[in-house]
C-alpha cells in the first residue's frame, strides 16, 4: 500500500498534540496540517458556525490532496463530527470515539469524568460516546485552561489552583470514586503532569490525542503501508498570522515549524 496522506484539522494549536502521537505511531505517511487559527476559539461557538468552519477547512484539506481526515479538535469533533461525514467522502476520524474507547476499557467502576471546552461539555458528545460502553460520565467544562496553557503557563500556581477548583467541582458527590479523567481538549495534555498531580491519585489519565492516533493507525492497517524509510512530510496551513503559529506551535510540537503558509478561506 503506498504511503498515505493524512489531513490534520484543528481550530489552531491544540491539535499539535494530535499531530505528535500520529506522527510518533504512523511515520510512513506524509500530512497536511490545517489551523484555523484567525476564528479560534471554536470552544465558545455553536455546532452550526463550528460545522460550517470545519467544513471550509476539510474540503482545503481535500483539495491539497488529503486521503483520510483527523478532526484533531475536540470541539469540532463534538459539534460537526456528524455534519462533515454528511459532505465529505474522505474517511473521518473525530477525537471523541477514540478517546471514550479507551476510558472504557480503563476504568473498573465504570464512572468517568470528562474535562473540556464549554461547547464540548454542552453537547454531551463524550457522554453519549460514554454511554455506549455502559459508562457514566460526568461532564466539566474548564474553560479558563485553554488561555493559560496559550500563555504558556503550563506548571503555574495559577494554572494549579485553576485546575484544582475545576477538578474538585467534578470529582465530588457520587463521582468522587470516579476512576478516570479524559482530557477532552488538545490542550490538555501540555499539562498532564500538573492533572496527573492534582487529580485524585487513583484516577487513571486518559489522552485522547494518543488514543485517536491508534484509531487511525488501525483504521489505515498501517502494517500494511510499504516503507521507503523517508521521514514523515508535514505541511502547515494556518489562517492567521503565520509568525504567531511558529512561535506557539512548537510547544505543542515538541520541535520547530520551519515553513507555514497563510490560508484565506472565503466565508
Ligand atoms: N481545539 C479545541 C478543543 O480541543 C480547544 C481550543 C478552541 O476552543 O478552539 O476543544
Amino acid at each position: 500500500m503506498p504511503r498515505p496522506t493524512i489531513g490534520v484539522f484543528d481550530s489552531g494549536f491544540g491539535g499539535l498534540t494530535v499531530l505528535k502521537s500520529l506522527v510518533e505511531l504512523i511515520p510512513d505517511a506524509d500530512y497536511l496540517y490545517f489551523g484555523d487559527t484567525a476564528r479560534l476559539p471554536y470552544g465558545s461557538k455553536s455546532a452550526a458556525t463550528v460545522s460550517h468552519y470545519a467544513l471550509g477547512a476539510i474540503h482545503y484539506l481535500q483539495e491539497r490532496g488529503a486521503e483520510m481526515i483527523v478532526i484533531a479538535c475536540n470541539t469540532a469533533s463534538a459539534l460537526a463530527l456528524s455534519a462533515v461525514r454528511q459532505n465529505v467522502a474522505i474517511p473521518i476520524i473525530g477525537v471523541i470515539e477514540p478517546g471514550a474507547e479507551q476510558a472504557a476499557a480503563a476504568s473498573k467502576n465504570r464512572k468517568v469524568v470528562v474535562i473540556g471546552t464549554e461547547a464540548t461539555v454542552a453537547s454531551h458528545a463524550y457522554q453519549q460516546a460514554l454511554a455506549v460502553h455502559s459508562i457514566t460520565a460526568r461532564e466539566k467544562a474548564c474553560p479558563l485552561l485553554v488561555p493559560l496553557i496559550e500563555e504558556g503557563w503550563t506548571e503555574h500556581t495559577v494554572t494549579d489552583q485553576v485546575a484544582h477548583i475545576y477538578l474538585d467541582e467534578a470529582f465530588r458527590d457520587s463521582f468522587a470514586d470516579a476512576d478516570v479523567l479524559v482530557l477532552g481538549c488538545t490542550h490538555y495534555p501540555l499539562i498532564k503532569p500538573l492533572l496527573r498531580r492534582v487529580a485524585p491519585s487513583h484516577v487513571t489519565l486518559v489522552d485522547s490525542a494518543d488514543s485517536t492516533a491508534q484509531s487511525v493507525a488501525a483504521q489505515l492497517k498501517t502494517d500494511a503501508i510499504s516503507k521507503t524509510g523517508e521521514a514523515p512530510s508535514i505541511q502547515f496551513f494556518v489562517t492567521d498570522s503565520v509568525e504567531k503559529f511558529q512561535r506557539l506551535g512548537p510547544r505543542f510540537l515538541g520541535r520547530d515549524i520551519p515553513r507555514v503558509e497563510h490560508v484565506d478561506l472565503q466565508e
